[in-house]
């Protein structure tokens, strides 16, 4: 990689390093129910530790509406960083510093009285209206307390914003170091291998799921130019079922989509790429199933949803991914989350984990509900790369490689 790492930094000793985390975690009442992206900061967060530096961490956590101002109180007090920082002081064995402010006297102070290896977490970098505009100023404020900047927040590497990018940038200008962290090197060489597919890694298949195909337009179009099979499954499948005339019962569709999907179908067709579900799993209603049943075929009868592959399309798939050198898989094949259609969700991190195991093929989960999905079912251990990040992995492909939390780290 040509990005400066944080290995690269040297005389750390006395710096204040400002390092740009994802602690946006999942919480329910104040209290976080998945550790694993703090988990994944602090290999970089203890080698600057040790290398003398004064660390502070930034996040952002949650969304905050700044629009409305009632909104966006309710927005502050559900997505306070103070929730977090009790987990990352029993990770780090060590006693955070916590400022409750995003700028001004407070926060200055504390900065300056940090020791040599001493961490300070600040408060959620959107309670900033400026944040996500990439403000100027308030680039230009957070850079002024910083000696040196990391970027280890793969999960926001997509955005350009202050924390992610306006400080950098400001950094590079005033001749001051930025780096990738450890955990963006790993994201990078791991996603990078569906992005620069050679021929010894092929065939690469690609596996979409997921409820939209709105969300996925562009990765889509870019995963039918790189990959040589392309399986979909979960609720996209109806949208490209109805573009091609095929019923769908009382499945959701996206009626805006069907142009697109075709147009998919249309790219796909040279080579045989788009492969589609060739039966399911499907319930008279989706939350109160009481009539489920496997169709035969294809076609979904009037009167039932669409909730999972079934059990040919799995062996259908099976047969395909036996061959796989490379495997990006993003979007679960049904409602997971209800164990009634888990199992195509399930089949899949069997195949791919087994595939990893005994074929050594390359097989790596884009973030999101699929990468929540393995580690709830008990594979994500059995993958070679689960990346922290579901809109960041998937723009990285589509962009081939492109972040802008990636691009503005200097360069070697
Ligand atoms: C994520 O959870 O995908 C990242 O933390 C980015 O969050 P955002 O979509 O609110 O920018």
């Amino acid at each position: 990689m040509s990005k400066m790492t944080v290995t690269d930094l040297k005389e750390l000793k006395g710096k204040v390093v400002f390092v740009r985390v994802d602690f946006n975690v999942p919480l329910k009442n104040g209290e976080i129910t998945d550790d694993n992206r703090i988990v994944a900061a602090l290999p970089t967060i203890d080698h600057l530790r040790k290398q003398g530096a004064r660390v502070v961490l930034f996040s952002h956590l949650g969304k905050v509406d700044h629009k409305d101002p009632e909104k966006c109180a309710a927005d502050k007090a559900k997505n306070d960083m103070k929730f977090v920082v009790g987990r990352l002081s029993e990770l780090l064995h060590d006693e955070v510093v916590y400022v409750n402010e995003t700028r001004g006297e407070v926060l200055n102070n504390a900065v300056k009285n940090l020791k040599d290896g001493q961490v300070l977490l600040m408060q959620n970098t959107r309670y900033e209206k400026g944040e996500s505009k990439n403000d100027p100023e308030l680039s230009a404020y957070w850079a002024s307390l910083a000696d040196a900047f990391v970027m280890d927040a793969f999960g926001s590497a997509h955005r350009a914003h202050s924390s992610t990018y306006g400080v950098p940038e400001i950094l590079n200008a005033n001749h001051k170091p930025t780096a990738l962290g450890f955990l963006m090197q790993k994201e990078v060489e791991g996603l990078n291998r569906c992005v620069n597919i050679s021929d010894k890694d092929r065939p690469f298949v690609a596996i979409l799921g997921g409820a939209k195909v709105s969300d996925k337009i562009l990765v889509v179009e870019k995963l039918i130019e790189k990959a040589d099979k392309v399986l979909i499954g979960g609720a996209i499948t109806c949208t490209f079922l109805k573009a091609l005339n095929k019923p769908v019962g009382n499945s959701r569709y996206e009626a805006d989509q069907l142009d697109f999907a075709r147009k998919c179908v249309e790219l796909a067709k040279a080579k045989n790429k788009l492969v589609l579900p060739i039966d399911h799993v499907i319930a008279d209603d989706f939350a109160m199933p009481l009539d489920i049943k496997r169709t035969d075929g294809v076609d979904i009868q009037d009167g039932y949803e669409r909730l999972d592959i079934g059990p040919k399309t799995v062996a259908y798939y099976e047969k395909i991914l036996q061959n796989a050198k490379t495997v990006f898989w993003n979007g679960p094949m049904g409602v997971f989350e209800n164990p009634l259609f888990e199992e195509g969700t399930k089949s899949i991190c069997r195949i791919l984990t087994k595939i990893t195991a005994e074929k050594g093929a390359f097989t790596v989960i884009g973030g999101g509900d699929s990468a929540a999905a393995a580690a709830q079912m008990g594979f994500k251990e059995g993958f070679s790369h689960v990346s922290t990040g579901g809109g960041a992995s998937l723009e990285l492909i589509q962009n081939d490689g492109h972040l802008p939390g990636i691009d503005i780290i200097a360069n070697k």
